[in-house]
C-alpha cells in the first residue's frame, strides 16, 4: 500500500490534500469535518489586516463587488477589532485541541503594517505555521513593478523577523518576472509559497449595467498555470511549493507532484462536490503509485521539474510552437 504522506513547510502530513483558506475552514465543525474526511492539514479562513488593525469598513467599501477577493466572502461589515481577532484566535485555539492534523492561520495582509505585532498572537495559540495571504491589483499608474514585487518583499521580510514558525505566502500569478521575485522570497528565508490564489473574475451584468463577479469557483482546466510555475521553478527553490487553484482530480494532484510541488490546496472541488472527494483523490493517487511502483512520495515528487530541463524557456518555446503548429482547423 503506497503511503502518501509528505513534509510541507517542515510539517509532517499523512498526504498532501490540504484544504485552502475558505468557508470550509471557518468554524470548528467544518473543519473538524474537513479532518474526518482524511485531509493531511488545513488553513483557516484568512483574517484580513484591515479587521485586525480595526479599520473593516474600509475593506468592505473595497471589496464591495467582491472584485478581487474570494476571501471577502461571508465577511462583515462593522465587526470590530477586538471581536474579529478574537473570534479568530478562539478557532485556532479550538481546532488546535480537536484536530491531529497541523493547522495554519492565514492573514490577508496588504502592507507590512502594525498587524505584523499580532501575528505571534496566531502562534501562541499554537498555529503550526502562518500563510500571509498577499495581492495587490497593480492597477495604480504611479506605482511600478518594481515598487510592488518591494511590498512583498517587504511584507514578507517583516513577518519572517516575527514568526519563529514555518511562513509560507499564498500569492497571484501576475508578475513581469515571476521568477525573479520567488528567487528574491528564497532570500528572505521563507519556508513555502502557495502558486497561486484565485481572484473572483469580473464580469458586467448588461441588464442592471452594473459590475459584479462571476465565476466563484475554479473549473478542472484552471490548472495548468500552476503546474507550469511549480515545474519551472520547485527545483530553483530551497523553501516548499504548495500548487493551488483548479485541482479537482487525484490525477491532476499527482500532476503537481511530479512538477514537484510537496503539496497541494483544495477549495472549489471541495466546496462543489463535497469533502467525499478527499478520498476519492487520495484513492486514486495510491492505485497510480502502485500502478507504477512507487512506495512514496519522494520516489517521484519533482521528476518532471524543469530544472532537469537545460534550458526550460527554450523549452517551453518549443511546445509553443508544436502546439500551434499541430492545431488543426474544425
Ligand atoms: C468562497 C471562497 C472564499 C475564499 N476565502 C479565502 C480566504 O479567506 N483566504 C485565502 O487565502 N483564500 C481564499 N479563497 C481562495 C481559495 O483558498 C483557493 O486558493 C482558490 O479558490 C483556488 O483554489 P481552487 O481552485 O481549489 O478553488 C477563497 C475561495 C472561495 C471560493
Amino acid at each position: 500500500m503506497a503511503d502518501l504522506s509528505t513534509k510541507y513547510l517542515g510539517l509532517d502530513l499523512k498526504n498532501p490534500i490540504i484544504v485552502g483558506s475558505s468557508p470550509l475552514t471557518a468554524s470548528l465543525d467544518s473543519l473538524k469535518k474537513c479532518e474526518d474526511a482524511g485531509v493531511g492539514a488545513v488553513v483557516l479562513k484568512s483574517i484580513f489586516e484591515e479587521q485586525i488593525e480595526g479599520d473593516s469598513d474600509a475593506l468592505v467599501d473595497e471589496a464591495q463587488d467582491f472584485l478581487v477577493h474570494a476571501d471577502a466572502y461571508g465577511f462583515m461589515k462593522g465587526s470590530s477589532m477586538e471581536r474579529a481577532i478574537d473570534e479568530h484566535l478562539t478557532l485556532l485555539e479550538d481546532a488546535k485541541k480537536a484536530l491531529d492534523i497541523p493547522v495554519i492561520a492565514s492573514i490577508n495582509c496588504r502592507e507590512s503594517g502594525s498587524w505584523i505585532e499580532y501575528i505571534n498572537r496566531f502562534v501562541a495559540c499554537g498555529a503550526d505555521a502562518i500563510e500571509l495571504n498577499h495581492y495587490i491589483v497593480a492597477a495604480d499608474i504611479a506605482v511600478d513593478g518594481p515598487a510592488i514585487e518591494k511590498n512583498y518583499l517587504s511584507l514578507v521580510k517583516a513577518a519572517r523577523k516575527k514568526v519563529k514558525v514555518p511562513l509560507s505566502l499564498k500569492m497571484g500569478s501576475s508578475f513581469s518576472s515571476l521568477a525573479n521575485l520567488l528567487y528574491k522570497l528564497d532570500q528572505q528565508s521563507i519556508d513555502g509559497v502557495v502558486l497561486f490564489n484565485r481572484f473572483f473574475s469580473p464580469d458586467i451584468d448588461t441588464k442592471t449595467l452594473q459590475f459584479g463577479s462571476a465565476h466563484m469557483f475554479s473549473t478542472k482546466d484552471e490548472y495548468a498555470q500552476s503546474l507550469r510555475w511549480t515545474a519551472l521553478m520547485s527545483e530553483e527553490l530551497r523553501y516548499d511549493i504548495c500548487a493551488a487553484t483548479g485541482i479537482h482530480s487525484g490525477d491532476t494532484v499527482i500532476k503537481q507532484l511530479l512538477a514537484g510541488a510537496k503539496a497541494v490546496q483544495l477549495c472549489s472541488v471541495l466546496m462543489k462536490h463535497g469533502l467525499s472527494s478527499v478520498s476519492k483523490m487520495t484513492g486514486e493517487v495510491s492505485s497510480w503509485m502502485d500502478a507504477h511502483d512507487f512506495t512514496r512520495i519522494e520516489d517521484f515528487n519533482g521528476q518532471l521539474a524543469q530544472e532537469r530541463i537545460a534550458d526550460p524557456s527554450k523549452w517551453e518555446r518549443t511546445q509553443y510552437m508544436r502546439s500551434l503548429m499541430g492545431a488543426k482547423k474544425d
